[in-house]
């Protein structure tokens, strides 16, 4: 749905009113590599998407405010006391919790607002549908506001809404890179003092080829919150080694090494070595990609995947069937499983000439071997959260 269209559903469902409307866009994000490091304290590099959510906003002439979407069929008006009373379990605990999260660091809306809401992220992919939402309303409230914009602080008030509100454990990098990705760029995070680079992505004949499982994600708040008491357990272990050890990315591959005996459990102890190794992978991803070495930036992908579905244990048979699928192409340089795991998506690096044959053939095969069907997004990297100037 293009912007006009969407300001003509706008205006259906709101009628003409007595001011004018702003439309504001946030985009989804694929983590390129460093999985499951965001929140032990480590380096990731994921990038904005090409699409994302939309959002027409406008004031009212009461203190109401109205949520809606052209894609998700609840919504609701409610008042200020109705917006800071408990969740609904609908999409609108998203951009609720945002508002709460506003009122928290002295952002009280001082108006009410019509929004509608147009999301062209699947939902429950793992690229972000819910960080795009809360990051294009914690941004457009501000500007209507007439506040402060601060896409860092917008992140981490997003990221709070999310944990405190809606209650999912997530870590920092989604709603980053939502809100501060930038065309043709990946963003190198340090999650822990939240500092951040701008890489170039350039991929030239290499494309970004996202392909959905389409696997159900049942399991995938419980399984990531095991994850994170694992890497808790080996952080507490390794600190009485170590007590100066914050976190566990901060630890060196030679550090780990020597350390490494003090967990007994080997399951954990695979755990922190998954942390520890692909925090280094993403440190020697930015080093190749400054140099454009595409090639050996696929192999770490390659590397990651591997990673995260032997030591980390986060993948399933349907992420591991659609990278094998991908990695037995010549025109794939890296494919690799993105976000939390357990379902969802996978990212590839597949040359041009070959994406046709490609997603042909790896649907296919993904197909007789799992009983699903895929599906699959060709993209280049889009800007962070973003007024759409000039909309009618
Ligand atoms: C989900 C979380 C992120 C991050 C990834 C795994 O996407 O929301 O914070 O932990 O999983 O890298």
């Amino acid at each position: 749905m293009n912007t006009e269209q969407m300001i003509k559903k706008f205006i259906e469902k709101y009628g003409e009113g007595n001011h004018s409307h702003r439309v504001f866009n946030a985009p989804g994000r694929v983590n390129l590599i460093g999985e499951h490091l965001d929140y032990n304290g480590g380096y990731v590099l994921p990038a904005a998407l090409e699409f994302g959510t939309t959002l027409v906003i406008r004031e009212r002439d009461d203190q109401q405010i109205s949520f809606a979407s052209t894609n998700m069929p609840y919504e609701v008006t409610l008042t200020m006391e109705e917006v800071f009373s408990g969740k609904s379990g609908e999409w609108t605990d998203y951009p609720i919790g945002v508002i709460q999260e506003l009122d928290k660091v002295g952002s009280k809306l001082t108006k009410g607002y019509d929004l509608l809401y147009h999301g062209d992220i699947p939902n429950g992919a793992g690229l972000s549908s819910s960080a795009s939402i809360e990051v294009v309303t914690a941004f457009a409230l501000l500007s209507m506001e007439g506040r402060e914009i601060d896409t860092v602080e917008i992140a981490k008030l997003s990221q709070r809404a999310e944990n405190l509100f809606v209650g999912v454990n997530s870590g920092i990098m989604d709603q980053f890179a939502v809100a501060n990705g930038r065309k043709d760029h990946a963003i190198l995070l340090m999650c822990d003092t939240l500092e951040y680079e701008l890489v170039p992505f350039e991929t030239g004949a290499y494309k970004i080829v996202i392909a959905n499982t389409n696997k159900r994600r049942g399991l995938v708040d419980s399984k990531y919150n095991e994850r994170r008491s694992e890497c808790d357990q080996a952080l507490e272990l390794l600190q009485k080694e170590m007590p100066s050890l914050q976190y566990l990315a901060q630890l060196t591959t030679e550090q780990f090494a020597a350390l490494q005996n003090s967990i007994s459990d080997e399951t954990v102890r695979r755990r922190a070595q998954h942390v520890v190794e692909e925090n280094q992978r993403v440190l020697d991803s930015v080093e190749v990609l400054k140099n454009n070495d595409l090639e050996t930036f696929g192999k770490y992908m390659n590397q990651s995947h591997d990673s995260l579905r032997y030591l980390y244990e986060v993948t399933g048979n349907e992420l591991d069937v659609m990278v094998e699928e991908f990695q037995r192409h010549a025109g794939t340089l890296g494919a690799r499983m993105t976000g939390a795991g357990f379902g969802g998506c996978t990212v590839a690096l597949v040359h041009e000439d070959h994406i046709e044959k490609v997603m042909k053939e790896v649907a296919q095969q993904y197909e007789a071997r799992t009983g699903l069907r895929p599906d699959f997004y060709v993209c280049g990297v889009g800007q962070g959260v973003h007024e759409i100037k000039g909309a009618l």
